[in-house]
């Protein structure tokens, strides 16, 4: 709790030096402060890249932006070759109500291709529970007499969530920040929405009277490909999961990882290929006169160590030893690890053909299923498994092989015995491990956006939820925040009922 009033402590200060700055006597409205130089972006994922881009919208051409990024541009936004095509191996699906996406996929001038619309089953590791069919009339009866009106009423919460959820938008385009995850979830569904950090999804769908059946045979299957987890995740990213089961799914062509590329330029940012290893607080003396405190950057690019001087820093990526080490030199109250668990997670993509009667026992031709999600089962070595389409569309052929290429989601890297269970034949394989989103535990608490005066930080909001999406809403919330304060528009940050203002307004 100490930082809210250090915080205060601070502009209270700041206050009184502008009091004190002007001995000619101040102007009834003071003028606006001259933009930042220099701002620095460590990350050059989906949130660090989107970052960039608003923060060039809100500070305008003078500012100069340095990205830092020790990997690839995209971060978790990747594709892997196989057969020399491209398949995405990290975010692949994206939501047809993440206007974000949508938005920069046609600023950019990108296009949307349709997700893989196959059929889907649902694996217990004897047989399959769930069945989807080519007609939808038959899917909704089978629904129905398995589930009874379950799914209905499942659909009708998500859409619930997913209603508030979109209220950020509006609140973005009218340029409202928010100083913590909490606040801004706040703003969009009151208490009911960071209730649902409090408790898991099991808790909060068993309270609303779903069946075990439902729950292990449908939701469960969902969060498995979805977040490599069970119903022990926070309700809120539970919700945001399930949404993810509706129509309408799409990526980008060429690859995800083309937006955060192209916001890197639009953005007029200088990409800096090099990995970040500290933080420090300086006084500096700039050309114009006093000193004032800026932010040092320490970073290694190859085997030779550098250093920067910014006004602003985001960090965009997970503060976790393992994805980021970077160390905080000097702060009070000193910055640390958040302990932040990720959840490992590896992606194969395998070009063979299925070993179908593992799943079914009807004959191989019979077999329409392109993506298999499964219950969890200790014995079941893998989370899911679905064909995938390449990234380009012109590599989009029909095998003449009859060997398609499978995605699979599991914990540990596969074996070759586990990859022959599954196969029939395969020719190639490529596996790409990660530390994938956090490993949720609720009752959860968002990492602080703010981590000091002029720091911030985007990958809280992964706690709430990992997607795409979210990593966008928090590099457009940063950039406002970050401006906002810069130019002491306090009235911008963190405002009650907005909802209710805006309605009135439009
Ligand atoms: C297998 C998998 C499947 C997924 N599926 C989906 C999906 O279908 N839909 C969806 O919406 N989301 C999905 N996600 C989640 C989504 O990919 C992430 O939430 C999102 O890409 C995170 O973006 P980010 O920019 O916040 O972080 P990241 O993409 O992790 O970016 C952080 C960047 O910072 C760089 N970096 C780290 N430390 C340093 C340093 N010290 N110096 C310089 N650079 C540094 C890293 O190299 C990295 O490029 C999936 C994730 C995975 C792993
Ligand atoms: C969630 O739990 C925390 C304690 O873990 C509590 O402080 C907070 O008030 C709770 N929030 C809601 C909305 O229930
Ligand atoms: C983190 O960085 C420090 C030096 O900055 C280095 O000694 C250490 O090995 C790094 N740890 C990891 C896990 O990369
Ligand atoms: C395919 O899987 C079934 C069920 O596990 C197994 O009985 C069969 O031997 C496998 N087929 C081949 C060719 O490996």
């Amino acid at each position: 709790m100490g930082r809210p009033t250090s915080e205060l402590a601070s502009s209270f200060l700041g206050l009184l030096l502008l009091l004190l700055c002007c001995p000619q006597g101040c102007p009834g409205r003071a003028e606006p402060p001259a933009p930042p130089d220099k701002i620095a972006i460590i990350g050059a994922g989906i949130g660090g890249t989107s970052a960039a881009y608003y923060l060039r919208q809100k500070f305008g051409k003078d500012v100069k932006i340095d990205v830092f990024e020790r990997g690839e541009v995209g971060g978790r936004l990747a594709t892997e070759t196989l057969d020399g095509r491209e398949y995405e191996a990290g975010g692949s699906i994206i939501h047809p109500l993440n206007l974000h996406m949508k938005r920069f996929v046609k600023d950019l001038g990108l296009s949307a291709v349709e997700g893989s619309s196959g059929l889907m089953g649902v694996y217990d590791g004897e047989k399959l529970v769930f069945e989807e069919s080519r007609w939808f009339i038959i899917n909704i009866m089978k629904l129905i007499w398995q589930y009874g009106f379950q799914f209905l009423r499942m659909h009708m919460w998500v859409e619930d969530v997913l209603d508030k959820f979109m209220r950020i938008y509006r609140y973005q385009s009218h340029d409202y920040a928010f100083s913590s995850v909490e606040k801004l979830l706040h703003a969009l569904g009151g208490d009911e929405f960071v209730g649902m950090f409090n408790r898991t999804l099991l808790d909060t769908l068993e309270k609303a009277g779903f069946s075990e059946k439902f729950l292990n045979e449908i939701v469960t299957p969902v969060m498995r490909v979805n977040y490599a987890q069970s119903l022990d995740i926070n309700g809120f990213v539970g919700a945001v999961s399930l949404s993810s089961a509706g129509s309408g799914l799409w990526a980008v062509e060429g690859g995800n990882k083309l937006v955060c590329s192209g916001l890197l330029q639009a953005s007029k940012s200088n990409l800096l290929r090099g990995s970040v290893m500290s933080i420090e607080e300086k006084k500096k003396t700039k050309q114009a006169g006093n000193p004032s405190k800026m932010y040092e950057v320490v970073y290694q690019i190859g085997s030779e160590i550098h250093s920067g001087f910014y006004d602003i820093v985001l960090v965009a990526t997970p503060l976790h030893q393992k994805m980021s080490n970077i160390t905080f030199l000097n702060f009070d109250p000193p910055i640390a690890d958040f302990h932040q668990y990720y959840q490992p997670l590896v992606t194969t993509l395998i070009k063979g053909q299925l070993n179908t009667t593992l799943f079914s026992s009807r004959a191989l031709d019979n077999f329409d299923l392109s993506a298999i999600l499964t219950t969890d089962n200790p014995d079941l070595f893998i989370y899911s498994i679905g064909m995938q389409h390449p990234v380009k569309a012109k590599d989009h052929l029909e095998p003449t092989d009859g060997k398609n290429v499978w995605k699979i989601f599991s914990q540990d890297i596969l074996t070759k015995q586990q990859i022959s269970k599954l196969f029939l034949s395969y020719d190639y394989a490529v596996k790409k491990p990660w530390l994938a989103y956090p490993h949720y535990t609720p009752p959860e608490k968002c990492p602080s956006i703010i981590l000091h005066d002029r720091l911030y930080y985007l990958n809280g909001i992964e706690f709430a939820a990992s997607a795409m999406e979210m990593s966008a809403i928090a590099g457009y919330n940063t950039a406002l925040l970050a401006y906002h304060r810069w130019n002491g528009h306090t009235d911008m940050i963190d405002q009650e009922g907005l909802y209710e203002k805006l309605k009135t307004e439009l």
